[in-house]
């Protein structure tokens, strides 16, 4: 291939995230979105990574042996119905590009077709992960169940920012996104005549003693030092108003940063809940869905990274943990990295229906990936 002349190919890609955009897809049902990437790669002479992946794949640009690198972006979208105005909106009704997965995925491709410009010089391997799922919080695990990763020395994850201005690059060592966990706790009681409660023993009572006790699980079991957000979101019981029911359910979310206090709430909890149904004398069940750990960057790559970030005329910023969840977690129980957020100044937050992407930041974005990908790399074969 030629030199592509890098305006054009900002217009490219734009274009593509563009396309990306009118056809979202959700979570595992990314086919088209695949295809779509597939083409573009093998129009660049991209190598393909043959894996067994339902949906989403792995680019490699480089010589065939030494040192390999990550970087990954993610592909699908939101069971949202768009609001925003852009000429390109969503043309499946209820999916949405609400998170920006599409502008992840075309900064990736970006990246790859840079790096493959400099293929002949490039002191080892990087391979390009376009992964699926990760709204699910499943999407990794299964990329990494392919053995895709297993040679890799670093990775690298971006996710976009509205908060952050346009150039601004985020990123910090330690814990940056939370673990995301989920809960739900069925009451089974005895339900009565609301003029005749001694008969029964009222789970709509015991529903409201635990989401009281709850709100003692941070202030009484976590470090000051150490944030955590418990919220429950769903409390359901009783249909009428001159009956008590016999059940109640209610359902909600545990944030934490760090494994121990993750481990500690999750116990408190179930203690404190199974506790309160011995105490009332209902039948009480607790159920624990663990989701994606926290992102917990190495400290010399999320350094690296932000290097990089000035490196290639972008602003680096030490910035704060977010409590939003992400799957990237989950590489990173298997080698080191960083995860970086890239700002976009755009006035609506992730999963907004009017949410937008700020296209100038998508070439400056594939081309960090690309020296961040190069300079990694090289930083290994000095070491
Ligand atoms: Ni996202």
């Amino acid at each position: 291939m030629s030199q592509l002349n890098e305006t054009a190919l900002g217009e490219q890609l734009i274009a593509f995230r563009h396309e990306l955009h009118r056809f979202p897809e959700l979570s595992n049902q990314e086919f088209e979105t695949t295809a779509r990437l597939r083409q573009q790669l093998e129009q660049h002479q991209i190598r393909i990574v043959d894996l067994p992946l339902k949906t989403g794949l792995v680019a490699e640009v480089g010589p065939v042996q030494g040192p390999l690198i990550v970087l990954r972006s993610d592909i699908d979208a939101l069971p949202i119905e768009e609001q925003s105005d852009v000429a390109f909106r969503s043309e499946r009704p209820g999916v949405m590009h609400a998170c920006g997965h599409d502008f992840h995925a075309s900064a990736a491709l970006g990246a790859a077709i840079l790096l493959k410009q400099q293929e002949a010089t490039l002191p080892g391997r990087v391979r390009i992960l376009f992964q699926a799922a990760e709204e699910t919080g499943q999407g990794a695990p299964d990329v990494i169940a392919t053995g895709a990763l297993q040679e890799a020395v670093a990775i690298f994850g971006i996710h976009n920012d509205p908060s952050l201005p346009p150039g601004v690059v985020g990123s910090k060592a330690g814990a940056l996104t939370a673990a995301v966990d989920r809960f739900d706790i069925r009451i089974t009681g005895t339900g009565s005549h609301a003029a005749k409660p001694h008969q029964g023993n009222d789970p709509i009572v015991i529903a409201a003693q635990i989401v009281s006790a709850a709100q003692t699980l941070i202030s009484r079991n976590a470090p000051s030092a150490d944030n955590a957000v418990v919220s429950i979101t769903q409390l359901h019981s009783g249909s009428t108003w001159n009956v008590i029911p016999d059940s109640a359910w209610l359902e909600g979310t545990v944030r934490t940063f760090s494994q121990s206090t993750r481990e500690r709430l999750e116990q408190r909890f179930r203690e404190i809940v199974l506790g309160l149904g011995a105490a009332f004398a209902a039948e009480v069940e607790f159920n624990w869905h663990a989701g994606p750990p926290a992102v917990v960057n190495d400290a010399h790559w999320a350094d690296f990274a932000l290097q990089q970030a000035t490196a290639s005329g972008l602003e680096a910023r030490v910035v704060e943990a977010s409590p939003i969840g992400e799957d990237f977690a989950f590489y990173q129980q298997q080698l080191p990295g960083a995860f970086v957020m890239i700002g976009t100044g755009e006035p609506y937050a992730l999963h907004h229906p009017a949410f937008r992407i700020n296209d100038a930041v998508l070439l400056p974005t594939s081309r960090y990936l690309a020296q961040l990908a190069v300079a990694a790399l090289r930083s290994l074969e000095q070491a």
